[in-house]
């Protein structure tokens, strides 16, 4: 499994930015901590950075092509108002965690609203650091419960596809 993690803008300032809000680790340590806690859980992450919008939906809508099968995404500031990157969550068929450092609903009103939540798959938020990983274990459930309700994979091979094509009692020649 491999998935993205997508930091929005101004989390390359981590580290210096509000530090009593964000804490004092860099955007670096972070990816760091992502990619060690991702090994522990067996799965890959591929971390990006954006302050531009459009990069973040292009990074989504590509997302899935390029392999990943799952995002967790901090809008950042866009959280609170891109509706082109709710219109890209909900338009791609990956499952996408929203994530924030900080608990948004604690702070000022016009950081209580997501655009983003509705299309979301889920929302974690208020953990520091924690709320990434928390975001990768909620990737990892969700694709193991999509395994379990899957219905089993069909046989391959000549002999069964030939059994799919042509029905079970019927011959080749009438
Ligand atoms: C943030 C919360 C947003 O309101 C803010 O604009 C950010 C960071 C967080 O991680 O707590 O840039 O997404």
């Amino acid at each position: 499994m491999k998935f993205l993690v997508l930091h929005g803008p101004n989390l390359n300032l981590l580290g210096r930015r509000e530090p009593h809000i964000y804490g004092s680790l860099t955007l670096d340590a972070v990816d760091r901590l992502i990619r060690d806690y991702a090994r522990l859980r067996g799965v890959r992450v591929g971390c990006r950075q954006s302050n531009v919008e459009g990069q973040l939906v292009d990074w989504l809508q590509s997302a899935e092509a390029e392999g990943f099968d799952g995002a967790v995404l901090n809008p950042g500031a866009f959280t609170h108002y891109s509706l082109a990157l709710r219109d890209v969550v909900a338009a791609i068929a990956i499952p996408v965690v929203e994530v924030h450092l900080s608990n948004i609903h604690a702070r000022e009103p016009f950081r209580h609203e997501s655009v983003i939540a509705a299309v979301a798959r889920g929302q974690i938020l208020g953990f520091g650091t924690g709320s990434y990983l928390l975001g990768l274990d909620a990737l990892i459930a969700i694709d193991r419960d999509a395994r379990q309700t899957r219905p089993p994979a069909r046989p391959s091979g000549r002999a069964s596809q030939r059994r799919r094509t042509r029905g079970p009692g019927l011959s080749r020649r009438r």
